[in-house]
C-alpha cells in the first residue's frame, strides 16, 4: 500500500492483557471425547486463559491499554483516535470503543469498532496507519481484543479447544523517516470463505430468538480442515509476497509475527519464507487462538523479555473468517 502522505506511522508503544483463570487441556477431558495429547498434537495448544462471566471484553481492552500508556509514560488525554478489533464486542452498540474511551476518561479520542475476524488487529492496524500518515492523528491507540468464551460452544470439540480471552494494544506516531516504521501492507479478502467459518445468529438475518439460541446460532461454527487448507496458503503466501515486493531476504527478517490459530499453520508460514523457528513470535501453547488479540500480544511479549530492537524487521500475517487475511511489514522504531 503507497504512502502518499507526509508521514510514516511507528509504533512507539505496546502492552497486553490476559485474564489470570488458565484452563488446562485436561480440563476438556473431564466432559468432552478429547485428549492432551490430540489438541497438542494438532493445534500446539497447551492452555488458553478464560475471564470472567460477568467481565466483558472492554474489561481486558481497558486494562491493556493502561499497561501501554505506562509503557510510553504518557496520560490517555494525549490519545486522539481508539480503534477496537474484536468479534465479541461487549454489545451490538455502544461500540466497545465508546465503553473503553468513556472507562478510561479518553477525553480527547474519538473512535470505532473493526470487524475482521482473526485479521481484526491487521485490518485496525492498517486502517490506524491511515490517520498517522496524512497526518491528521498523532497518537492512535490498536487495541486487539475478544472474549472468545463468550461465543464458544464448549460442548463442541471442533472448536472449544481452539479459543481463548486475551487483549493486547499498541500506540501508532508519526515520523518524518519514511524508512522506519509500517513500511507496507497487504490487505485481502474473500466473501467465498464465510461459510466455513461463521456466527449466524444475533444479526439482522438472524436475529435472538428461542430458536436461535436452540440451534447455538450464537456460538462459532468452524469447519476446521477447510479453514485450514485455506489458512496455510493464503497466510504463507502474502507473507512471501510482502517480503519479496519489498526487496527482503529471509535472513534479513529478525520476526514472522503470525496469527496464532494453530502451530502447523504457523510452521508452513515459516516454512514457506525460509525462516528458522527461532524467528516466529509464538504464544499460541498458552494462550490458544485469542482472535483480534494474538498479534499484538506476541508483539507486546517479545518487546518486554527484550527480544524486539531497533532496526528489526517484522511480518505480522493473519488469515480468518471472511475470509480475510494480508500481511503487514514493520521496521522497529524504538
Ligand atoms: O483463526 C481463524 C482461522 N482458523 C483457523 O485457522 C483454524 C484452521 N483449522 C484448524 O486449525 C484445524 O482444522 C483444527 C485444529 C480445527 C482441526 O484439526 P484437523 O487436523 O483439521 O482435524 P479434523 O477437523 O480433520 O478432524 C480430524 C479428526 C476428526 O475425526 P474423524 O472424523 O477423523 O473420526 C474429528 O472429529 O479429529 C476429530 N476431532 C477431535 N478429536 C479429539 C476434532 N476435534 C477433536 C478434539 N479431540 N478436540
Amino acid at each position: 500500500m503507497e504512502n502518499k502522505g507526509p508521514y510514516n506511522a511507528m509504533i512507539t508503544a505496546v502492552g497486553h492483557y490476559v485474564p489470570d483463570r488458565v484452563i488446562d487441556n485436561k480440563y476438556f477431558e473431564q466432559y468432552l471425547d478429547t485428549n492432551d495429547e490430540w489438541i497438542r498434537t494438532r493445534t500446539g495448544i497447551s492452555e488458553r486463559r478464560r475471564l470472567d462471566k460477568d467481565k466483558p471484553t472492554s474489561y481486558m481492552a481497558v486494562r491493556a491499554i493502561q499497561s501501554l500508556l505506562k509503557n510510553r509514560n504518557i496520560g490517555i488525554e494525549e490519545i486522539d483516535l481508539i480503534i477496537v478489533a474484536t468479534v465479541t464486542p461487549d454489545m451490538i452498540y455502544p461500540s466497545t470503543a465508546c465503553i473503553i474511551q468513556k472507562e478510561l476518561g479518553a477525553k480527547n479520542a474519538w473512535g470505532f469498532d473493526i470487524l475482521a475476524a482473526c485479521s481484526g488487529f491487521i485490518f485496525s492496524l492498517t486502517t490506524a496507519m491511515q490517520f498517522i500518515q496524512s497526518g491528521s492523528h498523532k497518537k492512535v491507540i490498536v487495541v486487539g481484543a475478544d472474549k472468545m468464551s463468550a461465543i464458544t460452544n464448549f460442548e463442541d470439540r471442533n472448536t472449544c479447544i481452539l479459543f481463548g480471552d486475551a487483549a493486547a494494544a499498541i500506540l501508532l506516531e508519526p515520523t518524518e523517516d519514511k524508512n522506519i516504521g509500517i513500511l507496507d501492507s497487504i490487505m485481502r479478502i474473500d466473501g467465498e470463505g464465510g461459510k466455513y467459518l461463521h456466527q449466524l445468529g444475533g444479526g439482522s438475518l438472524n436475529p435472538a430468538t428461542h430458536d436461535t439460541v436452540d440451534k447455538k446460532m450464537h456460538f462459532v461454527y468452524q469447519e476446521g480442515k477447510n479453514v485450514f487448507k485455506d489458512a496455510v496458503k493464503g497466510m504463507a503466501d502474502v507473507s512471501y509476497e510482502i517480503m519479496q515486493k519489498n526487496d527482503l531476504t529471509s535472513d534479513q527478517i529478525s520476526y514472522l509475527v503470525p496469527h496464532q490459530a494453530n502451530m502447523r499453520i504457523i510452521t508452513a508460514c515459516a516454512e514457506r519464507m525460509g525462516l528458522p523457528e527461532d524467528k516466529v513470535m509464538v504464544n499460541i501453547h498458552k494462550y490458544g487462538n485469542a482472535t483480534s488479540a494474538t498479534i499484538p500480544s506476541c508483539i507486546s511479549e517479545y518487546w518486554q523479555a527484550g527480544k524486539v530492537k531497533k532496526g528489526d524487521y517484522l511480518i505480522l500475517s493473519s488469515f480468518g473468517a471472511g475470509y480475510t487475511w494480508g500481511s503487514i511489514l514493520v521496521k522497529w522504531a524504538y
